[in-house]
């Protein structure tokens, strides 16, 4: 029999359409979604659902038993822009959360976990182009101190218990069917939205900002390829890329289609944040240990996100 999944957000940007996925590969029984607030219709609508508050340990632990779950994915986090308005929920949500299912797996309630990691775990010091999986790491926002902690907690419990948690530093994720929440990189998930409706959009980064970002297929293939691995000897969160681009070269791709569409800029709080992190990412780690390679470019982003919001190109 397959394991049983456990998905923690799956309201979130991510979570919902790696719950979608994993049921496909692994059938609708056997992937729980799970919440705080019912999601997409698709995943309320294709399998199991649970009501859940990742703060509530005693929850989630009659969830697990309840489905005998013997894996987690634990996608539930507040993002960067959001936790800078909220330092100490966001690193008491943040921490927590990964405390509680990291415990679940070293009472050996649970084999696996997947955590997810972040482009944010690096900061203003660490070189900004192709950054590599080791450099300096010394991120100066509380999301990126958030992700820096669970990754030393995640090698922690990994060699001291024995825990098999699995982690990728995911770039700016661009998606269609769920919007993300309080990210910096929002901006390259909106700009579609507005493209179509009003031809324009105003850009809360400079034309100039240039940041990583894959495709949420990319994402999602990474995340269940690392978690099908046969051993994780070592607990490394790998750095993982597709591509690099700035507002204004997104803008002019989406002119390629949307002719008539218009950029203007207005830097908010947000800008800082995006200066802090890298320009591209070297992901070579990744590609060696487990075969990773994205496929999708900026072109195919484009073209997918404008269809997938009904745009006829
Ligand atoms: N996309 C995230 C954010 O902008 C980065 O992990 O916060």
């Amino acid at each position: 029999m397959d394991d049983k999944i456990l998905i923690i957000g799956s309201s979130g940007q991510i979570g919902t359409e790696l719950v979608l996925k994993l049921r496909k590969i692994y059938g609708n029984e056997n992937v729980i979604a799970s919440d705080i607030r019912k999601g997409n219709y698709e995943v309320m609508e294709s399998g199991p659902f649970e009501l859940l508050d990742v703060m509530n340990k005693n929850d989630i632990a009659e969830v697990v038993e309840k489905y005998e779950i013997k894996q987690v994915y634990l996608m539930a986090a507040m993002l960067s822009a959001i936790a800078e308005r909220n330092p100490k929920k966001a690193w008491d949500l943040n921490m927590n959360s990964l405390f509680n299912i990291l415990d679940l797996a070293k009472d050996k309630i649970i084999d696996k976990i997947f955590w997810p990691s972040s482009i944010a775990v690096f900061g203003p010091d660490t070189p900004k182009m192709n950054t590599p999986q080791n450099t300096v790491i010394k991120p100066t926002t509380v999301y990126g101190i958030s992700k820096l902690a669970g990754e030393n907690w995640c090698a922690y419990y990994h060699k001291k218990y024995g825990v098999d948690v699995r982690s990728v530093r995911y770039p700016g994720v661009i998606s269609y069917k769920t919007t993300p929440g309080g990210g910096t990189t929002d901006y390259a998930v909106e700009i579609f939205y507005e493209a179509i409706r009003k031809k324009c959009y105003k850009s809360f980064l400079t034309e100039d900002t240039t940041l990583p970002m894959m495709y949420m297929d990319d994402a999602i293939d990474a995340t269940i390829k690392l978690m099908q691995v046969d051993k994780n000897k070592k607990y490394i969160s790998y750095n993982i890329a597709a591509m690099s681009f700035s507002p204004k070269e997104l803008s002019k791709v989406i002119k390629k289609y949307v002719p008539d569409f218009e950029m203007n800029y207005k830097p908010d709080s947000r800008q800082e944040i995006a200066d802090s992190w890298p320009q591209s990412i070297d992901d070579s780690k990744a590609n060696k240990d487990w075969n990773w390679k994205a496929k999708v470019d900026i072109d195919e982003l484009v073209r997918s996100m404008l269809q997938g919001l009904h745009y006829t190109l």
